[in-house]
């Protein structure tokens, strides 16, 4: 697919059907995540990944109570759950500060204010959207969707994630379903002018 097609066609997609997805085509989602870039080359990102029935079955019941599926319409719910591919992605601070302790960075003191911004949640991020922009490559949909923090403990006993990684989010993946609403956010978009500024703010 055109870059530009898949661009304009990505969209969060909510509802699945049941078709199970090619294992070279999973393969293929999960090996775009890692062409991300990463601070330092730092790659201190991770992936749980979900696929069995009874695995994402468990992945749902132990988040069930976050407030953003529970809120959701029983349709949408089922629409999501049905996604064939859960993919967490984690972040490891850890791993950052080990890097950047290197002497080729010299931050020795592994001082968290030297870092304007957590990169390694930033890294994850990128990692989540090249999965999400293969996914539509391959003609799936895909999703991102938060986890409540409330949940995160039983999240990590119920599939052995250890403390050091933390979770960034969750890519949902499948086959969308043929008769999918689909939401039309363009009165929602916000002007380019009021989010590009050149050469200086608000010019
Ligand atoms: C960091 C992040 C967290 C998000 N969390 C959720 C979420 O918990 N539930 C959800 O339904 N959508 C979630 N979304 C999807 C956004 O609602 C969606 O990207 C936005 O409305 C724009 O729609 P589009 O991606 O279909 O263009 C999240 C997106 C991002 C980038």
């Amino acid at each position: 697919m055109e870059f530009d097609d898949v661009l304009r066609r990505r969209r969060m997609v909510r509802h699945y059907d049941d078709r199970p997805v090619d294992p070279g085509v999973v393969a293929r989602v999960l090996a775009a995540g890692l062409r991300a870039p990463s601070a330092g080359f730092s790659q201190g990102y991770a992936l749980l990944v979900l696929e069995s029935v009874a695995d994402r079955a468990r992945f749902w019941e132990v988040t069930e109570t976050r407030q953003e599926t529970a809120s959701w319409p029983a349709e949408t719910k089922a629409g999501v759950m049905r996604a064939a591919v859960i993919a967490v992605t984690m972040s490891c601070k850890r791993v950052y500060l080990d890097r950047y302790a290197e002497p080729d960075k010299g931050w020795t003191d592994r001082d968290e204010a030297r870092w304007p911004v957590p990169f390694w949640h930033i890294d994850t991020g990128m990692v989540a959207l090249l999965m999400l922009l293969k996914a539509v490559d391959e003609g799936l949909g895909a999703l991102f969707i938060g986890m409540q923090p409330e949940v995160i403990p039983s999240f990590r006993a119920a599939f052995g994630v250890p403390e050091d990684h933390d979770v960034v989010g969750v890519v949902c993946f499948g086959h969308e379903a043929s008769a999918a609403p689909r939401r039309d956010l363009r009165s929602r978009r916000r002007e380019t002018a009021d989010v590009i500024h050149h050469g200086r703010w608000g010019a």
